[in-house]
């Protein structure tokens, strides 16, 4: 079934360069990029984003980190999307990520993971609400 997805480059590696690599990585997947955007991201998107977090040992951290500098926010539609970026971009700690994924190449350590994606259908339209207003994500691509 053709769905949308949610992903954001992380402070660190727009810091790098790393999201025009990243970009093609999902451009040569078929991928239709329907939304982009550089954001400074608030207080409120940080905690709204990884609310599902809150609570755990690492969540302040988190969402400070992710208020730390610019990142890149898009949604991204294809057949299965959400399960096949969750597979592109690889396991959550880049020490167990194959290289090959987004993370195992390019990521250094779990706080410093390169890459965030909505990890169900769900979660991918309640977080691309955060970031994008609903005319600024293309409904017609061809
Ligand atoms: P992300 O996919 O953005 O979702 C939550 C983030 O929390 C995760 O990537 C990691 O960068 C970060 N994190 C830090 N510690 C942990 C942990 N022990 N388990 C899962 N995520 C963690």
């Amino acid at each position: 079934m053709v769905e949308l997805t949610f992903v954001m480059v992380k402070p660190e590696a727009v810091q790098q360069g790393l999201v025009g690599k990243i970009i093609t990585r999902f451009e040569d997947k078929y991928f239709k990029l329907l939304a982009l955007k550089v954001v400074n991201v608030s207080q409120k998107q940080g905690s709204d984003l990884y609310k599902q977090h809150q609570g755990k040992p690492f969540y302040d951290n988190l969402v400070e980190y992710v208020q730390s500098g610019p990142v890149v926010a898009m949604v991204l539609e294809r057949e299965n999307a959400v399960e096949m970026v969750r597979k592109m971009i690889g396991n959550t700690d880049p020490l167990k990520a194959d290289p090959g994924t987004i993370r195992g190449d390019f990521g250094h350590s779990i706080d410093h993971n390169v890459i965030h994606a909505a990890d169900s259908p769900e979660n991918a339209d309640r977080e691309l609400k955060i970031f994008f207003m609903p005319e600024e994500i293309i409904t017609t691509t061809s």
